[in-house]
């Protein structure tokens, strides 16, 4: 099987990659422009790589000439698209860019699919779909409402994801991630997230600020969670168009993160608890009842030992 991932060198698409180089069974194409992710994630996989699986392109989405130059005539039998404008607040900046690339690019992942001649694409969407619609917890049905040109941007992928499904056959698997965490995830990127951040001030002892009374509350999760999620959506024999919320269903909130990381650097030094922020989701949770029980993703890494991991 030959595969392609947009945002290879970024997070999740790295650990991605890692573990289907580990599998062995997967020639892996990947994409990125280095503009989140990190040259130090593809020097580790270049050393995973022992068989040549794995080939890089440093391309912009935004350009699907080079892309497809890139391919060349390579048949690919799965897409995962990972690349994205991921701050939120760098959309809300400036909505055109992150237009741009996240439906735009998102458009051209799709032809470039098509043009492969692959047969699945996997579609990275945020739970930002739902904004900030208050009623728990998110499910595949739940309302969408996003509050973000970000969530838009995901939103309108997913819709293409169905249209594309539809009009031209290609199968398409949608995962609505919420809070992935684990190695690697960088703390400078400000969707890295509250774990990073922590985690980056806790080990040297420093402490952190919790914006409100540390009682909002999120849903973590995994990075090989979701790798895992995305291998079994990969290996399915036939799909039309599904959509998956990846959560834990379980909740923890921010001050027990920060006791967790006290914990586990041994580091008695308190937050400092700060005026809410506007516009911050307060609570997230995901029924995850449809990942486990119709993509069999049966178990999930308990927070208390995911955090010593990151
Ligand atoms: N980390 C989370 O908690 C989370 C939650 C919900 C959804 N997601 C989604 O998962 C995907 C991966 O996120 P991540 O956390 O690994 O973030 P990341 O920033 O580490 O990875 C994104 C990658 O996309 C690349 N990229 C960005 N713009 C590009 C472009 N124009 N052309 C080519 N490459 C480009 C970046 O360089 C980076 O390597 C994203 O689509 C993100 O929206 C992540």
């Amino acid at each position: 099987m030959r595969v392609i991932i947009t945002g290879v060198a970024g997070f999740i698409g790295s650990h991605l990659a890692q573990e289907l180089l580990a599998e062995g069974e997967v020639e892996i194409i990947g994409i990125d422009n280095l503009s989140s992710g990190l040259e130090s994630n593809l020097e580790l996989l270049r050393e995973l790589d022992t068989e040549n699986k794995f080939i890089f392109h440093n391309i912009d989405i935004r350009d699907l000439d080079a892309m497809k130059k890139a391919v060349g005539d390579l048949k690919v039998d799965r897409v995962f698209h990972l690349a994205a404008l991921v701050s939120v607040q760098e959309s809300i900046d400036n909505p055109l860019k992150s237009g741009s690339i996240n439906i735009g690019g998102t458009q051209n992942v799709l032809e470039l699919a098509r043009y492969a001649g692959a047969k699945r694409i996997m579609f990275s969407s945020s739970a930002a779909v739902y904004g900030d619609e208050p009623t728990l917890p998110k499910n595949e049905e739940s309302i969408i409402r996003p509050i973000s040109p970000y969530g838009m941007e995901k939103y309108v992928g997913e819709q293409y994801m169905s249209m594309y499904s539809q009009m031209y056959g290609l199968e398409a698997v949608v995962f609505r991630y919420f809070n992935v965490y684990g190695e690697r995830q960088n703390p400078t990127s400000d969707y890295s997230g509250v774990i990073s951040i922590f985690n980056d001030r806790l080990a040297k002892c420093e402490g952190a600020n919790i914006y409100g009374d540390g009682k909002q509350y999120r849903d973590f999760v995994y990075v090989k969670d979701v790798v895992k999620a995305n291998i079994l959506a990969m290996k399915l024999d036939s799909v039309e168009y599904e959509v998956f919320c990846v959560g834990t269903g379980k909740t923890t909130t921010i001050t027990q993160l920060y006791e967790a990381l006290q914990k586990r650097y041994n580091c008695d030094k308190a937050p400092t608890y700060l005026e809410a922020r506007k516009g911050d989701i307060l609570e997230s949770v995901c029924d995850n009842s449809k990942i486990v029980n119709k993509l069999g993703l049966k178990e999930f890494t308990p927070f208390a030992e995911g955090i010593y991991k990151v």
